[in-house]
């Protein structure tokens, strides 16, 4: 047993790390696109829907193994169930982090760059998209400024990390997470006061049911996995460093609450924006770096704004990069006894040079494909598409059917007695979810990503 762990000032420090590390690229940048892609409303009612029944369930579940154990993923799953199988689901997660960080450290370079070309005013000029995009194209295939820009957000991720859970985590969620609601709220309200914004809003709140399919249905149950950043033990380790004398369901209700809000908020502000400038909502990918500079470059005050979204996305970005690497230090700072500061600098400089050929996948290496998908877009597919729904559904499995009902309701008792008293319904619904519908759901996910079915 490790003495002195460390753990969160309050219960506040926990909500808004674990919400930083929820709320990232997958709500501002990926959310809206593929919302746009599959129809607007129609699809964001599937997708609430795959957040109560899926996501929610897992995520008490992953919060409440971290809180239970007070340990990484690997040691938590050794404490509750001693087997090999178990183990290697924890370390599954370590893997995860490790790749998923890899690659979102060149996007998140990517937001922090284009914060630099906001204010150099490469960004004013823009008539459409397509001048945008030329703009884009010519920044992510230079290898020096792909490169520089990962170095710059990963130093920053290392720098908090490094400063420990309180000293670092928390006290950066506590100044970041008020700045990213702020900016989105200034962003919101300046959306839907342009000239056509209702069109925007129509398109996020009167479903299209025709848009709606078997693959939009999975494609919002796999976001559902990356946006609450489930599967792959970041919840779990920043459970791990919560009091007892919190509630988990609590914790993790506020927790999805505001990673779903944001979401919504940031397809609010970009869809206004979008439809008021007459530009195509399913843009895809370049939605956010090609079609909404343009909108930017038409609106008046647009530099400010632009300024204000690009660091909206790096602060989002920064506070998931950091969950993605405390699960890689936790795990050698608990199982290996690692000093923090050793296991940043090596691990964390191993990560960051695993993400340079994703860097390189957008200039140097773009030719160099296999099954047509570039290296950035392989460590992507394995560890969003195939490592997170695993280790979901593995949650889901463990918390449902391998570790004692008893001992479970007692875990998550402990900060919530009242809660279970009013609701006494919450804990069958709860154990359906988990034991039937996530499971099958999450199955069908994998076999679909895996090109089974
Ligand atoms: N939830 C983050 C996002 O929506 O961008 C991504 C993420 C962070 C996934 C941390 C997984 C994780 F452990």
């Amino acid at each position: 047993m490790i003495q002195n762990r460390e753990r969160w000032g309050s219960k506040l420090g926990f909500i808004l790390a674990a919400a930083g590390s929820a709320v990232g690229l997958g709500n501002i940048w990926k959310f809206p696109y593929i919302a746009g892609e599959n129809g607007g409303a129609a699809f964001v009612f599937v997708y609430l829907i795959c957040i109560g029944i899926i996501g929610f369930p897992v995520l008490i579940s992953e919060i409440l193994i971290g809180r239970t154990t007070q340990k990484n993923p690997v040691g938590a799953f050794a404490m509750l169930a001693n087997s090999k199988l178990w183990r290697s689901v924890g370390f599954l997660g370590v893997i995860a982090g490790f790749m998923i960080l890899s690659f979102y450290s060149v996007i998140g370079g990517w937001t922090i760059g284009y914060v630099i070309e906001t204010l150099r005013g490469s960004l004013s000029d823009f008539h459409n998209p397509a001048e945008a995009g030329i703009l884009f194209n010519q920044l992510s295939g230079s290898v020096l400024w792909t490169i520089s820009y990962h170095t710059i957000f990963f130093g920053f991720t290392m720098f908090i990390v490094m400063r420990g859970v309180q000293g670092g985590i928390e006290r950066s969620s506590k100044i970041m997470m008020p700045i990213l609601l702020s900016i989105l709220i200034i962003l919101m309200i300046r959306g839907i006061t342009l000239e056509g914004a209702s069109k925007g809003l129509a398109f996020l709140w009167v479903p299209d049911w025709s848009k709606i399919n078997g693959q939009s249905i999975l494609i919002a149950l796999g976001h559902a996995f990356f946006t609450l950043s489930l599967g792959m033990g970041a919840m779990l380790t920043y459970g791990s460093y919560m009091s007892k004398k919190d509630s988990v369901v609590n914790a993790a209700a506020q927790v999805v609450f505001l990673d779903t809000l944001i979401a919504l908020m940031a397809g609010v502000a970009i869809f206004t924006a979008v439809f008021a400038s007459g530009l195509d909502p399913a843009a895809g990918p370049g939605l956010i770096f090609k079609t909404l500079p343009a909108v930017f470059a038409s609106m008046t005050g647009g530099t400010f704004f632009a300024l204000l979204f690009f660091l909206l996305l790096a602060i989002a970005a920064l506070t998931s990069a950091i969950s993605l690497l405390e699960v890689v230090v936790a795990y050698f700072v608990d199982e290996k006894e690692w000093t923090r500061k050793q296991a940043v600098l090596i691990f964390g400089g191993s990560i960051y040079l695993l993400g340079i050929p994703s860097a390189l996948s957008f200039n140097l290496m773009s030719d160099l494909t296999l099954y047509g998908k570039t290296f950035f877009d392989i460590v992507d597919f394995i560890a969003s598409n195939v490592l997170l729904p695993f280790g979901g559904l593995m949650i889901a499995i463990f918390v449902g059917w391998v570790w004692s009902r008893t001992e479970v309701m007692n875990a998550v008792k402990e900060g919530a007695e009242s809660l279970f008293e009013s609701y006494p319904w919450f804990e069958g619904l709860w154990f359906i979810f988990l034991k039937f519908i996530a499971p099958v759901l999450i199955t069908v996910v994998l076999l679909n990503s895996l090109g089974i079915v």
